[in-house]
């Protein structure tokens, strides 16, 4: 087992003091983080400085948190964030 890790869905996930989220996932390859409401096209860290909200995860049951602007740490639980549908206009 790695020393500084956190969990992704299924995957261990390693990372470097003072990394963020995001960066530890783009280093693994990881690049889609949540879809777009209306297409369902899938997203990713844009700006990584807490501008774009690209990158928007699940993290240790919190949703909308940004993975750029969120220190990796040991053990937490994250996963892509879930696209909610859109309010219909009455
Ligand atoms: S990558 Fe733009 S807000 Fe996180």
């Amino acid at each position: 087992m790695p020393h500084n890790f956190f969990y992704f869905e299924n995957q261990i996930i390693e990372f470097d003091e003072g990394m963020s989220v995001a960066a530890a996932l783009l280093r693994k390859g990881i690049n889609d983080f949540r879809q777009t409401q209306v297409t369902q096209q899938p997203r990713g860290p844009f700006c990584m400085m807490g501008a774009c909200f690209d990158c928007l995860l699940v993290i240790d049951g919190l949703t909308n948190q940004q993975g750029c602007m969120y220190l990796a740490k040991q053990g937490i639980r994250v996963s892509r964030h879930p696209s909610y549908p859109l309010l219909e206009m009455i």
